[in-house]
């Protein structure tokens, strides 16, 4: 998606720790105009899939894939990584995830209430670096007796293993930039070959 593609450009900045930082935009101050751009583009290559609900995972997740439910017109669910206290701890589908990013494990839960059995879910998150957050996100959709119809991501970082791991599981993974190497703190795109 070459819009978003400019704004990593432009818009964004490699940390010394080989991390991707997108504040300006996606993770902390929200470009809304950027959003919605990338939930149509969501909503565009996944209308076939008849998809029933979208999951995402708090907080980074909720703002690029609130436009792709609005426009698949089905609801946007989010995936807690904080204990809330209205939800009842025995009404959860919970996975646990470990990040290496951030070398911790965190316990992701969504209300029973929430995900059916015939459910047709797409999974958007806002990156995929070794896909243990979507893959969590998998486990809470099965465990649910619920289909998985795909997986969108904004930002891959196609140099660490997440889409490997989704794929070889037998997910559609899209992912609207994909970046091959943030080495010397330039950001390289994977070459895309002309369609
Ligand atoms: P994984 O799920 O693919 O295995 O990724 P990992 O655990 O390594 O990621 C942990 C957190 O760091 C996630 O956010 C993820 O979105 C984020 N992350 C991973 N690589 C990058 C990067 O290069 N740049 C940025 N900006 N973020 C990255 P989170 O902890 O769930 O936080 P949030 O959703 O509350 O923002
Ligand atoms: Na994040
Ligand atoms: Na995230």
């Amino acid at each position: 998606m070459e819009l978003l593609k400019e704004a990593i450009r432009k818009r964004g900045s490699v940390l010394s720790s080989g991390v991707l930082k997108v504040d300006q935009f996606l993770n902390h101050q929200v470009d809304t105009n950027l959003m919605s751009a990338i939930g149509e583009e969501f909503a565009r290559l996944f209308v076939d899939e008849h998809v029933t609900k979208v999951v995402t995972i708090e907080s980074s997740g909720i703002a690029p894939s609130f436009m792709c439910a609005h426009s698949l017109q089905v609801p946007l669910i989010f995936a807690r990584k904080k204990k809330s206290v209205t939800m009842d701890k025995e009404n959860v589908y919970s996975s646990r995830v470990y990040s290496f990013t951030k070398k911790e494990y965190s316990e992701v839960t969504v209300s029973k209430d929430w995900l059916c059995p015939g459910d047709r879910v797409l999974i958007i998150d806002d990156f995929l670096a070794n896909g243990q957050a979507a893959t969590g996100l998998t486990q809470i959709v099965e465990e649910a007796g619920a289909t998985v119809a795909g997986i969108g991501i904004v930002i891959e970082k196609s140099f660490q293993d997440g889409r490997a791991l989704l794929e070889g599981k037998g997910y559609r993974i899209e992912s609207l930039a994909r970046i091959s190497s943030l080495e010397g703190n330039k950001v390289q795109f994977v070459e895309e070959s002309a369609h």
